[in-house]
């Protein structure tokens, strides 16, 4: 791995292994109840049109077992069955209250997602087991070249790795302006949805987290660093979200 991107890593993990360590796990038990609709409101509603975009570049086929690393409340699975409703879909992610929202909601909808509450760093299944694994909206808060070389491990060679996530624009002033808009609506949506302790004490983590994290292209170099092959990264909205898709050799 290029020293640039490890020494990032080092960095990431230095100022922000506390707050991974201790407080992530009670910001999501915080917000997990109102976790989806505070999401729609903090994008302006642009949430579910990114979202369908994002699935729309998932390739799937019947009977295909998939992967939802960092499932939270079960969007991804929920929506990917929807589409192809013949799916073997897990779920890994380390909070108990997001998992079990992501149950009932699945549930809700008549669609079984085999759940496992585990730290993502380490994955419970064997390798080479995944047809498709996606990660949305959760590898700022994660070790990127440990958790990504473990997806590399559980995917079938000619798998796919779909990734998603809020990225740090490449271009200056959408990232001033975007920093902005997130500390402002950060502060409105804490006090509307009346957030607790862990979660406003977060709120300038959230940001920082976006700080020192990857652009679109970083991100594309790491997997292709990684040994994926015919990595794909598109950006959305001035490069604060990108799509990437990466095929295990
Ligand atoms: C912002 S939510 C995204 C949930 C879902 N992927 C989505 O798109 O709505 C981030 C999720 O990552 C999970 N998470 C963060 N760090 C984790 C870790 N080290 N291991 C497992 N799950 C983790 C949190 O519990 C939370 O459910």
């Amino acid at each position: 791995m290029n020293s640039e991107y490890s020494k990032k890593e080092t960095a990431r993990l230095r100022a922000f292994k506390t707050i991974w360590a201790n407080d992530i796990d009670n910001v999501f038990s915080d917000v997990a109840s109102y976790y989806d609709r505070v999401n729609i409101f903090a994008s302006l509603g642009l949430l579910n049109r990114i979202r369908q975009q994002f699935i729309s570049t998932i390739d799937i086929q019947p009977s295909h077992k998939v992967l939802d690393v960092c499932a939270g409340t079960n969007i991804i699975g929920i929506e990917l069955l929807k589409k192809q409703p013949d799916l073997d879909i897990y779920a890994v992610d380390r909070s108990v209250a997001m998992q079990e929202v992501g149950k009932t909601r699945a549930s809700q909808h008549g669609f079984k997602i085999n759940g496992f509450i585990c730290d993502v760093h380490t994955l419970p299944f064997p390798d080479n087991y995944f047809d498709v694994v996606t990660l949305q909206y959760a590898t700022r808060h994660l070790r990127v070249i440990d958790v990504f070389s473990e997806i590399s491990r559980v995917l079938k060679p000619g798998g796919h790795f779909y990734h998603c996530d809020m990225l740090r624009p490449a271009n200056k002033i959408i990232e001033r302006s975007y920093y902005l808009f997130l500390k402002t609506s950060l502060a409105l949506l804490s006090r509307a949805f009346r957030s607790g302790t862990a979660a406003i004490n977060c709120q300038d983590y959230f940001i920082d987290a976006i700080r020192l994290f990857y652009s679109t292209e970083e991100l594309s170099r790491i997997l292709s660093e990684l040994g994926f092959a015919d990595v794909i990264g598109n950006s959305v909205l001035g490069g604060t979200v990108a799509f990437h898709k990466a095929c295990k050799v």
